[in-house]
């Protein structure tokens, strides 16, 4: 391996990532000489594939899908956040040889919701669709927020109420199924099911959308998602696409493996023209 410090990507499929393009930015921006690749690896060679990269003198991979479960498995150190969401989206390469495995999706949702959006979460009835690992992640830093109460639900009710169940301890957090959801507009609703990838939605009531209703979705792409037209169409107060998640984890991610922040608001610029 060249000199300069190697990090990359890490999926299946990944060649549609835009992390290469947001860490080469904020490269540029800060002054950083780093290298950052796109790895795309099946699951049956993701444990040879890191080892391999981090024997090589590489620095720091992301993890996305279907890794982050492995990568967690992987670390040899997990950060609370990362235990929390039992998921990692970040490795880095410590000085002494650690490997420490990080999630910044959460908080990249929490600083896009607070700082890029201006949106108060404190006493927000907030309601989270889905119970997969895309809920795992932001349920922690969302109840740092503290909002007045967290409902997540999902298709499966059980699958949710495990989840609720399992960040109890942190903040007012309840699990149920789509049926069960308190039929009233709620202040935030964010769409972390795998819906939208499949060009759908979820078979949700649209009694929880008012006329100050916040709609988020993880999902990021050209145009609205299924779940963000409906929720305009049925009167939401606003609609945003999860590209402020993306290019904030991004950054979370690039200040644990340099030690600078970006600044992320001229990346998400150009991304979302
Ligand atoms: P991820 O890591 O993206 O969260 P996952 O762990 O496979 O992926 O979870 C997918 C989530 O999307 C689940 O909550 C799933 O609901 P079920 O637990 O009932 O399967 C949800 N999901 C996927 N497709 C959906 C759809 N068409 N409508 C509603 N929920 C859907």
């Amino acid at each position: 391996m060249d000199d300069i410090d190697q990090y990359g990507v890490i999926g299946h499929p990944v060649a549609h990532s835009r992390s290469p393009f947001i860490h080469g930015l904020f490269a540029k921006q800060t002054g950083q000489r780093i290298a950052y690749r796109l790895y795309d690896v099946p699951p049956e060679e993701f444990v040879p594939r890191v080892t391999g990269f981090f024997e090589g003198g590489g620095r720091g991979l992301n993890v996305t899908v279907p890794h982050k479960q492995a990568a967690a498995s992987c670390a040899q150190v997990l950060t609370p956040r990362a235990t929390q969401a039992r998921a990692v989206n970040t490795l880095k390469m410590e000085a002494d040889g650690t490997l420490l495995g990080d999630n910044t999706d959460g908080v990249g949702l929490a600083r896009d919701l607070t700082r890029n959006l201006g949106i108060v979460v404190a006493g927000l009835k907030v309601l989270i669709l889905g119970a997969g690992g895309a809920t795992r992640g932001i349920v922690g830093p969302l109840l740092d927020l503290a909002p007045g109460a967290l409902t997540i639900a999902n298709r499966t009710a059980e699958r949710a109420r495990v989840v609720a169940a399992s960040f109890a301890d942190l903040g007012p957090v309840k699990g149920c199924g789509f049926h069960e959801i308190d039929a009233q507009p709620w202040d935030l609703v964010i769409n972390a099911t795998a819906a939208s990838l499949a060009g759908g939605r979820p078979d949700v009531t649209p009694a929880i959308i008012g006329a100050n209703t916040i709609c988020y979705d993880l999902a990021y792409g050209q145009a609205a998602t299924p779940f963000l037209s409906w929720a305009l169409a049925e009167g939401a107060a606003g609609a945003h696409l999860g590209w402020g998640m993306l290019v904030e984890q991004a950054a979370e991610s690039f200040h644990l493996w340099r030690g600078v922040r970006p600044e992320t608001r001229p990346v998400l610029e150009v991304l979302r023209g």
